[in-house]
């Protein structure tokens, strides 16, 4: 793999009316789009006509009244993507789930699914859930702490890649002179006993094309940092300038060194709203269009949501920061952390923080060459692998794909063509061995010569 040269990555975050409160009340919107499969199927694409490599389905399990248009009414993303899956041909589907409330046997089977309908194209973005209200709509008495979400999910993440390899690649030999539909011996139960899980196993579905799905994540607190290091293909942040990126990038890595692993498996797409326009007059139009769509309202409720929803409204909107002690610690911890220290380090007002969290940044805002010298710029130096690419304006991923990405190609950054079909060949990364015939080669006497010649 370290022999190819390097290629960026790029995700689209396909994300319905928005991800703000304002953004269906342009007057291009589509202001039914989170529940509109023909809109989904125009954005994915337009994705795959660009060659991105996945698309990417973001999700949470709790509204109240205060949610953002998009939370409140919008497909489930293993739902969305099956259907995507049909109506797309090379572009990796990338699927929102939580460890905190789901079981790992049902997961293992709805992403082992996605994965042969698409033909070796899923991928999983493991979240544990930070709104504590999830607990209510899932028979759960309270929400269970932060680190505690995150020995979840090293466990259901660890089953479920366990019960993907139930079955060897090649044991339905479905023989019909014989009657032999599966070699008995290349059937494997999992037997997995854990702190928060029993699962028998074994899996009711094979392994696809590309072995197992691609596992996707977004930490950012230390627990956060070591999960994804030790679990990810592909790490999502918020990074806000390349200095922040690259500290990120870099940590990631070295941990992902320390868990014995190629720094260079993991791919590190900081999530960015780029807004691009022709010339700068179009630019600076287009700016401002995002701009109008985020009141100070809207900001203040949008502030709330890395701390569990919490209502800003109650404080005075020109008073310097509140003093919030813990709070946040318990859903995005990462997140509202961030905030808390920006606040104090740049000694801001509500106002200000607000409207710098909602506000489209100006790192990626300029003429399609401007934004492509910034995304090399991060890319070659080595604050980033590639990209999520959110869209603020309703026409935002055909604008990048169609006037950033050909100069991208042209620089040689980005393929012009997919190098596989599958995600994981796009993502250039090699096919996991099931661990049950790695077991049995190294049992093989004549393997095991080989390995001490
Ligand atoms: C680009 C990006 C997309 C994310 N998408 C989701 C999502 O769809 N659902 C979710 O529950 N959390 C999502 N998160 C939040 C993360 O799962 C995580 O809670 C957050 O980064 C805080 O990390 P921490 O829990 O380690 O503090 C996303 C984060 C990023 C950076």
């Amino acid at each position: 793999m370290s022999n190819k040269k390097r290629q960026l990555k790029l995700g689209a975050m396909v994300h319905g009316v928005g991800h703000g409160w304002g953004e269906w009340r342009h007057p291009d919107a589509q202001a039914d789009a989170s529940v509109n499969f023909s809109w989904y199927k125009g954005q994915a694409k337009l994705a795959e006509a660009a060659k991105f490599d996945f698309v990417f389905i973001a999700d949470s399990l709790h509204i109240h009244d205060k949610s953002s248009p998009h939370y409140l009414n919008r497909f489930e993303p293993l739902t969305i993507l099956s259907a995507l899956a049909a109506t797309t041909e090379n572009i990796g589907l990338v699927a929102t789930v939580t460890v905190s409330y789901t079981e790992p046997f049902q997961v293992a089977r709805q992403l082992a699914s996605l994965d042969h309908i698409s033909g070796g194209r899923a991928g999983w973005n493991v979240v544990t859930s930070w709104l504590s209200g999830t607990a209510e709509n899932h028979s759960k008495s309270e929400h269970p702490p932060h680190a505690v979400r995150y020995r979840i999910a090293k466990e259901h993440v660890s089953v479920v890649k366990g019960l993907w390899d139930s079955w060897e690649d090649d044991a339905f030999v479905r023989n019909k002179q014989t009657g032999e539909f599966f070699t008995p011996g290349k059937l494997h139960t999992l037997n997995h006993q854990g702190e928060f899980f029993s699962v028998k196993g074994p899996l009711n579905i094979a392994r696809s094309r590309q072995g197992q799905p691609l596992i996707f994540q977004a930490g950012t607190s230390e627990d956060g940092r070591n999960f994804a290091a030790e679990y990810s293909d592909a790490i999502f942040v918020h990074a806000e300038t390349f200095e922040q990126s690259y500290a990120y990038t870099q940590d990631l890595k070295k941990r992902a060194i320390g868990f014995g692993r190629d720094a260079n498996s993991l791919s590190i797409l900081p999530g960015i709203r780029p807004i691009v326009g022709r010339t700068q007059e179009e630019v600076e139009s287009r700016y401002q269009q995002a701009v109008d769509l985020v009141s100070i309202e809207d900001a203040i409720v949008a502030l709330g949501r890395p701390f569990n929803d919490h209502d800003f409204s109650q404080y005075a909107l020109d008073a310097p920061f509140p003093e919030l002690g813990e709070l946040g610690a318990n859903s995005q911890k990462g997140g509202s952390d961030r905030i808390k220290q920006l606040a104090r380090e740049q000694n801001l007002t509500l106002r200000e923080v607000a409207l710098h969290f909602s506000r489209p940044r100006r790192e990626f805002v300029g003429t399609p060459d401007q934004v492509a010298d910034t995304i090399e710029q991060w890319f070659k130096g080595g604050a980033a692998d590639g990209f999520i690419i959110n869209s603020l304006l309703p026409d935002g991923l055909q604008y990048f794909t169609e006037l950033v990405v050909p100069l991208l190609q042209q620089r040689g950054l980005f393929r012009s063509e997919y190098q596989g079909s599958t995600l994981r060949e796009n993502f250039g990364l090699a096919v996991p061995v099931n661990r049950y015939s790695t077991e049995l080669k190294t049992l093989t006497p004549t393997l095991q010569v080989s390995i001490a010649v």
